[in-house]
């Protein structure tokens, strides 16, 4: 077993590097064998303050204080040049000039040396999410299919051994100086930097870098938690070392994990909502306080119809679960996907501490990374995707070059950079882990439509139709319209009565374009389909009316101005939900979106309209 772990099978990065005007590219070794890598001794980027969409905050955005960037001497480089040193199939086409938003390109990450000062919020002034500087960065290498895979198990059913395992890895990772790249402080950077604008993409320095809300989500947080754990086994000098994952999809593991609790442990966080320690019961479709508490079998019950929700109904197309893309030079956050709106943001907020000024350490992206648990939570959204692709039907990856080719940068368990591809992260396997096969309750939990009267939408035929329901219409309500309470419009749907063939070959979307004019609040909005009601109740179970939540993480302080709103897409699947309802041969459907977390000047509802997707 150890010999799986020499120090001389650390191949997963290669080691040898090639000067900067040498280096054709950051390319795929697959499509470049001779120069896949770049030696990167200066920034390849440069943040500048970003005219528009920004991850950022105003406050640390002075790119012109030498003091509070480590991206050293960037700027020499002529910008062109080092495109063109780039290079490769994506980098060329950016350096062409013309409109490069419209030109299919992955997401770059530039070097660690161009990491910028990122938004953090003004309680952590001063903070800096950067990783040190990089002497040379590898282009990351698949090895071979390993014969025996690290095996992550549930945290709440791990032994008293493997806790004694993780507990010496995590104190001696915490034990780190914090100038080295795998000590737990940098680690808990990587985040800040990837989120709070801490990197412009490669060829667009006004872009931010943002890993969330759009198809990047998976697979960075797959790769940040590979090394993350790569680290820690090689610091306990144990190959098998594998994390846990919080297993919050099933009963038993819908509390904090007690390996997590215990004050005296290195995994405790002391920054943490105290009224969700054990054993109180995590709530999955959390709204940012506890008043809509159920009876526990209650509470069970609507969890696994909300995974239910997101894992069957919501998840149909890649788009669907996966998230939008994201393109090199387009503005960041295009839309997450469905688990990453909820559970995800919700029990990153539900952890966090709601008596802090920003929801910290979990409720916020900047800091939330510092909670062991964390890693915890990522490690089940991670396997969500591994289960997602076991469910059948359109659910496959992305096929898209962008996709494939967009890349991250990491520091190893050598603490050396390693530039990795999206590609490279698809099979849990090739990469040595994988997830212990738990029951999975919720594939199940449908959730059923109310029995009262619901709403037929009818715009064109008949008001009275099927079923004995009562029926009646709903306007159309001319948007965009912050959404105050709750908003209720009439969509038309642009085809109707489809065969089951259809239905399976194309899901229908409502597609709801959003504006959160400040996203360092938590905001959520829950959708529901032809509900009588303008305000749903919550306290019931979950119902086939219910489509899903908008979720956004805090991620900025407070700041008023327009620039820093962030534009994003919300999706829903409404194929089931429109067969559940016998509502398939209307010409329209009742969205109703009602906040159930947020500001009521925060959201605007710009947009609603149904697209047919595969
Ligand atoms: Cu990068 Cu759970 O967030």
């Amino acid at each position: 077993m150890a010999s799986l772990y020499s120090p001389t099978t650390t191949t997963t990065t290669t080691t040898t590097t090639t000067n900067i005007s040498a280096a054709a590219g950051i390319s795929h070794h697959h499509l470049f064998p001779k120069t896949s890598q770049l030696s990167i001794s200066r920034g390849l980027g440069r943040r500048r303050p970003t005219s528009k969409i920004s991850c950022k905050i105003g406050k640390n955005n002075d790119q012109n204080n030498p003091k509070t960037t480590n991206e050293g001497n960037a700027n020499m480089f002529d910008r062109r040049n080092i495109l063109i040193g780039l290079g490769g199939l994506y980098g060329a086409a950016t350096t062409l000039g013309g409109a490069p938003s419209s030109l299919a390109a992955p997401v770059q990450t530039p070097s660690p040396n161009a990491c910028g000062p990122a938004d953090v919020p003004s309680n952590a002034p001063g903070l800096n999410c950067c990783p040190p500087r990089a002497t040379s960065i590898v282009d990351f290498v698949l090895p071979p299919a390993p014969t025996t895979l690290r095996v992550r198990q549930p945290a709440h059913l791990v032994d008293a051994q493997f806790r004694e395992k993780f507990n010496r890895a995590i104190t001696l990772m915490k034990a780190l100086p914090a100038s080295d790249p795998r000590s737990f402080t940098q680690q808990a950077n990587v985040h800040c930097a990837y989120c709070n604008g801490g990197y412009a993409q490669v060829g667009f320095p006004n872009m931010d870098l943002q890993v969330h809300n759009s198809w990047l989500f998976y697979p960075f947080h797959r790769w940040y938690l590979y090394f993350f754990e790569r680290i820690l086994g090689s610091l306990i000098n144990d190959p098998t070392f594998a994390l846990p994952f919080w297993n919050w999809d099933t009963q038993a593991g819908m509390r904090m994990p007690a390996i997590y609790t215990d004050p005296n442990s290195p995994l405790f966080d002391r920054i943490r909502d105290r009224g969700h320690q054990p054993p109180k019961l995590l709530d999955l479709n959390y709204d940012g306080d506890d008043t809509n508490d159920l009876p526990e079998q209650s509470t069970i019950a609507a969890n696994l119809s909300v995974m239910y929700r997101q894992m069957v109904t919501n998840s149909r197309t890649a788009r669907l679960f996966l998230g939008a893309p994201y393109r090199a030079g387009n503005f960041p956050n295009p839309g997450g996907g469905s688990v990453e709106n909820i559970p995800h943001g919700t029990v990153h907020v539900w952890t966090g501490d709601r008596t802090q000024p920003n929801f910290e350490n979990m409720g916020n992206f900047y800091s939330a990374a510092r909670d062991p648990l964390f890693y915890a939570h990522h490690a089940n959204i991670d396997r969500m995707w591994s289960v997602w692709k076991t469910l059948g039907g359109n659910r496959q990856d992305f096929t898209d070059p962008d996709w494939l080719n967009a890349s991250f940068i990491f520091y190893d368990e050598n603490a050396q950079a390693v530039r990795v591809r999206i590609r490279d992260s698809l099979d849990t396997a090739r990469l040595g882990y994988n997830y212990q096969t738990v029951d999975l309750p919720w594939v199940n939990a449908r959730p059923t439509a109310s029995s009262t009267s619901r709403v037929r939408s009818v715009t064109s035929s008949t008001p009275q139709a099927a079923n004995g329901m009562e029926s009646s219409t709903s306007k159309t309500v001319k948007l965009p319209k912050p959404l105050t309470k709750s908003l209720r419009s009439n969509v038309e749907r642009p085809k109707k009565s489809r065969s089951k063939k259809e239905k399976d070959r194309e899901e229908e979307v409502l597609v709801i374009e959003v504006d959160v004019k400040r996203h360092e609040e938590y905001v959520k909005f829950d959708v529901y389909i032809n509900d009588e009601d303008d305000v749903p109740s919550k306290k019931m179970q979950v119902k086939a009316e219910y489509a899903g939540s908008f979720v956004n993480v805090p991620h900025k302080h407070k700041h008023g101005e327009d620039k820093h709103k962030m534009e994003t897409t919300f999706r829903v699947g409404l194929t089931e939900i429109i067969d559940e309802l016998g509502a398939d041969d209307d010409d329209g459907v009742t969205v109703n979106l009602v906040l159930r977390a947020g500001k009521k000047d925060n959201v605007v509802i710009k947009s609603m309209k149904i697209e047919f997707s595969s």
